[in-house]
């Protein structure tokens, strides 16, 4: 099997799998979810990267010429690291991509106040990339970045929604509209914020569109393996998915399958 590898600290890459299965069902994925150390969020740019990267190796190990980081954290604070520094040595043939440039490359099409707010974990807020690739590409979209450090950890612990999810729904979501009044587009840049979705929509005005990110990185994929036929012939087609985490396997099961609507077997590994 050379299945392509869907890494995250934990759930929330799940949101971007569903995805990408529902636009390319004929592949075999395998998913990580470091649920043991997540969340990556408030963890430093180093230690982001150190996990992130023995993540990617154990991928590599099960025999996945691609990796995609499902993890906007993992995306900001790791991604290039590998790319210019580990892939040369580790496996030049193998590839690892993110999740922010296809969805930063996505906006064009979007806004059109050219205001545009993103709300993600404070490392991926505090690195900027959103910021920064935006304005490489479409320098006249203003970026308002808005750090959420409660929303994952409501989520991991399955209570995005419950009652007091709302609380910081709304804390965050008030953040984002004094910071730029003007947006018309909210960004989730972060895999797990999906699962607020009905929560972030009841306190945004409803003429602002909420945006995850599934479908443009699925698309972006699509169109990654049209242009590189000599990675799409080196992956396996039955249509499968496993999963594997670094806790209970239980525990995992349970909340994966309240992600994936679907239920959800996976395998215990320890990464080092
Ligand atoms: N889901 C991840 C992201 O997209 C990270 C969540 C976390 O571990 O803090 O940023």
């Amino acid at each position: 099997m050379s299945p392509i590898g869907v890494f995250d600290s934990g759930y929330g890459g799940l949101t971007i799998l569903r995805e990408i299965r529902r636009r390319l069902p004929q592949y075999d994925y395998l998913y990580l979810g470091d649920n043991a150390r997540a969340p990556y969020g408030t963890r430093s740019f180093d230690v982001v990267y150190d996990f992130t990267l023995q993540a990617v190796r154990r991928l590599f190990d099960e025999g996945c010429p691609l990796v995609i980081l499902a993890c906007n954290t993992a995306s900001a604070k790791a991604l290039r690291s590998i790319q210019q520094r580990d892939l040369p040595h580790i496996d030049p043939t193998r590839r690892v991509l993110g999740v922010i440039i296809p969805t930063v490359e996505a906006l064009d099409d979007i806004s059109s106040t050219r205001h545009v707010g993103v709300v993600a974990t404070p490392g991926t807020i505090n690195s900027h990339s959103y910021a920064i690739e935006t304005a490489k590409l479409y320098p006249d979209i203003s970026m308002a970045e808005v750090a959420c450090p409660m929303w994952v950890p409501l989520i991991e612990n399955n209570e995005a929604a419950g009652d007091g999810a709302d609380y910081f729904v709304k804390k965050y979501c008030d953040e984002m509209l004094a910071k730029d009044p003007e947006i018309d587009t909210l960004l989730l840049g972060c895999t797990h914020y999906p699962l607020l979705m009905e929560k972030i929509r009841a306190y945004m005005p409803s003429d602002i569109r909420i945006l995850p990110q599934g479908e443009l990185v699925a698309e972006s994929l699509a169109d990654y393996l049209r242009r590189h036929p000599e990675m799409e012939t080196r992956l396996s087609k039955t249509g499968e998915a496993r999963y594997l985490t670094t806790e209970n396997p239980e525990k995992f099961d349970t909340l994966a399958t309240l992600f994936l609507d679907t239920p959800v077997a996976s395998t215990r590994i320890h990464l080092d």
